[in-house]
């Protein structure tokens, strides 16, 4: 189906979707009334997983993958669109829509995924198969900034009201894929019990060179210095953000409203200070402090 065509008819449903709990997780209805499906994905041995919680780097990450898998060849990774090089494996969408499941479905091997899905509710077949993860973690100040410029821009999220109530449905896990601190707890605890590599979005802006190696390594691959030098070029905010297959430009306005607040938006870390108040900050970061008491995960808001 056409993009128009697409658009016509979202258009005619342009109000946001529902979203339901599934395990005291927030959900859009799609995923809730899939979630047998979602559960029960078979995963290969030779699946590369990409998970993070929402607006944390996937879409960099992404790229960074495909770009060491086509050995540097840009033209190859502008084969199609982020979504449908990568499917999102709980994304399920009603004909005539995307769906990310079937298409992971039809995906010859080896599979490149992606997940937003907290570490407890990923299909089980991934552990069972020994599947290797990726998971990019972004601290929650400038994760929770991004998913509110998100929020307004993406009609299959739910309205994020004022920056303020943001904050509050932030803390409180009210927002699509759940808390954020149980997320990047949850798959923290889980790196050394399966085959994770676990990534800071603030190390791969401050230095991607040392992170695209860990990525390298973890995918047993060598490359070239000078293809190396490509990648990390390629990869850059500023060239991402010019890339209609990796900036979600070429879905329709009903969907994403780049208008609103573009996608690929300022790609850096410490935005959060031109959002937070003095009052907001201290609030958040008392009750931060609570949320990730015990944990030895740290992270950078500013580099
Ligand atoms: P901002 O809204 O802070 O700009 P995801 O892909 O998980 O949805 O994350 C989106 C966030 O990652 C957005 O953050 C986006 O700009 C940022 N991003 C995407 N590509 C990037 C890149 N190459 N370098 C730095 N940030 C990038």
């Amino acid at each position: 189906m056409s993009l128009e065509k697409m658009n016509d008819l979202n258009l005619k449903e342009s109000t946001r979707p529902e979203n339901k709990e599934i395990n005291g997780v927030l959900m859009n209805k799609w995923i809730y009334d899939n979630w047998d499906k979602v559960w029960n994905f078979q995963a290969k041995s030779d699946d590369l997983l990409i998970a993070t919680y929402a607006k944390s780097g996937t879409t960099w990450t992404q790229e960074i993958v495909d770009m060491i898998q086509n050995d540097g060849n840009v033209e190859k990774c502008q084969r199609a669109n982020t979504f449908d090089r990568q499917p999102f494996i709980e994304w399920i969408m009603p004909p005539p829509f995307h769906s990310g499941f079937d298409l992971a479905m039809k995906m010859p091997s080896p599979r490149t995924l992606k997940t937003h899905l907290p570490v407890q509710m990923v299909p089980p077949s991934f552990w069972k198969e020994n599947s290797k993860i990726i998971y990019m973690a972004r601290n929650a100040k400038d994760c929770l900034v991004s998913y509110y410029h998100f929020s307004r821009m993406n009609k299959y999220v739910p309205d994020p009201g004022t920056f303020e109530e943001y904050i509050e449905a932030f803390m409180n896990g009210r927002v699509l894929w759940g808390s954020w601190y149980d997320h990047v707890k949850g798959w923290w605890d889980a790196k050394d019990k399966h085959r994770i590599l676990y990534l800071f979005y603030e190390d791969m802006k401050e230095n991607p060179k040392k992170e695209i190696l860990k990525i390298l390594k973890f995918m047993e691959k060598d490359i070239s210095e000078e293809i190396l030098n490509k990648i990390i070029h390629h990869t850059s905010f500023d060239i991402m953000k010019q890339n209609p297959m990796a900036n979600y430009t070429t879905l329709p306005t009903s969907i994403m409203d780049h208008s609103i607040s573009p996608f690929m938006r300022k790609g850096i870390t410490g935005d959060w200070k031109n959002h937070f108040t003095v009052a907001q900050n201290e609030k958040f970061d008392e009750d931060y402090k609570k949320k990730m008491e015990g944990t030895t995960l740290i992270f950078r808001t500013e580099i």
